[in-house]
């Protein structure tokens, strides 16, 4: 993507680097190739174009959407053809192949089982097992360590994200953490503080998409209501001084995403995202890639194109990947070695 918000077809390859590669914020649905999403349409008959560049203007943004449920269409339109089990297996296989191919040793890979079980009426606990079962294999395949991240999808309602909740528990030993995600503007928080607390109860991390499409009240709602320890995105949280101070002081993380928020106009361009100001202000602020596949981004994208045209000089963002690795859902042990690494 350049400055003015258009994006780049194809990714820049990794090249390698001495820095472990973690990526935090990342959404399976989000991440569906442009070609599994074809060929997975004509598996099954679906009415989607059956070429790729006429496929694409429906999968990926190439200029900056009005908003963030504008964005996020493009996101239904890919996970259209996700019509059986297997092809829930498939995308997350390709997904960790895909951040390996990135050079990411550590990766947080994010679901909603209620989205990609609506369209086709699949059962959203059968989505979970075959996720999580494929996600296993695929980790070691591919030797990128990887936590799955529970959603619960505020467009569909309370309701819905109760029984979605339901779904997320039958695996609650294999998801590290539980999230809130979707239409922010329109399904505030304080629609499913039950939800948290039995996400909490069943001894989940909580990281909580807010102050994406909303404002920073959305953020404090998420901290003191639903337990975030992270918060996904977190941009307006810089409308409120206070608000940073905490987000500092109490190490709570943003997951930032550069290349989405411009897409979803959180921000008018990159230049004037507020990350160089949450590091400066000691916040443990992360560059993360949110859906890679409709932004068509890749980390390294983000990291070596996204950040310098946010302002970050190169060594605020190695202190975003060392953020990363403070704030990651991962044991001391496992975050010690991520820290060794980056000493070595
Ligand atoms: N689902 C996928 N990407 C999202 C985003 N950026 N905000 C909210 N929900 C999402
Ligand atoms: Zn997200």
């Amino acid at each position: 993507m350049n400055d003015s918000g258009e994006t780049t077809a194809s990714p820049i390859p990794p090249e390698s680097s001495s820095i472990p590669l973690i990526d935090l914020h990342r959404h399976l649905e989000g991440a569906i190739r442009p070609q599994t999403v074809l060929e997975l349409a004509e598996q099954y008959n679906m009415p989607l174009p059956r070429e790729l560049e006429a496929l694409r203007p429906l999968v990926q943004v190439t200029s900056p959407e009005p908003d963030l449920v504008a964005f996020l269409a493009k996101i239904d339109c890919a996970a259209l053809p996700l019509m059986t089990l297997d092809a829930c297996a498939r995308i997350t296989r390709e997904n960790v192949e895909d951040a390996a191919r990135e050079g990411i040793s550590y990766l947080e890979l994010r679901f909603s089982p209620c989205f990609i079980a609506q369209s086709h009426d699949l059962d959203p606990a059968g989505v979970v097992e075959a996720i999580v079962d494929a996600a296993r294999l695929a980790e070691r395949d591919y030797g990128v360590r990887t936590n799955l991240i529970g959603i619960l999808c505020r467009t569909y309602g309370p309701e819905s994200a109760m029984r979605e909740l339901d779904a997320l528990l039958t695996q609650r030993e294999h998801l590290t953490a539980l999230d809130l995600a979707g239409d922010e503007a329109h399904f505030p928080g304080e629609l499913f503080i039950e939800h948290f607390r039995r996400g909490r109860d069943a001894g989940w991390h909580i990281t909580v998409h807010a102050g994406e499409a909303a404002g920073a009240p959305g953020v404090w709602q998420a901290i003191t209501e639903l337990g975030a320890e992270r918060i996904g995105h977190g941009v307006r949280a810089i409308d409120d001084p206070s608000l940073v101070e905490v987000l500092a002081r109490q190490g709570i993380g943003l997951e930032i995403s550069l290349t989405s928020n411009v897409q979803t106009s959180t921000v008018p361009d990159y230049a004037s995202h507020p990350l160089r100001q949450f590091l400066e202000h000691g916040v443990l602020a992360t560059i993360n890639t949110d859906d890679p596949a409709i932004s068509g981004i890749d980390l390294p994208y983000e990291l070596r194109v996204a950040a310098p045209a946010a302002g970050l000089s190169p060594a605020q963002i190695r202190q975003a990947q060392r953020n990363a690795i403070e704030i990651a859902f991962l044991d001391e042990d496992e975050r010690a070695a991520l820290r060794q690494r980056l000493a070595d």
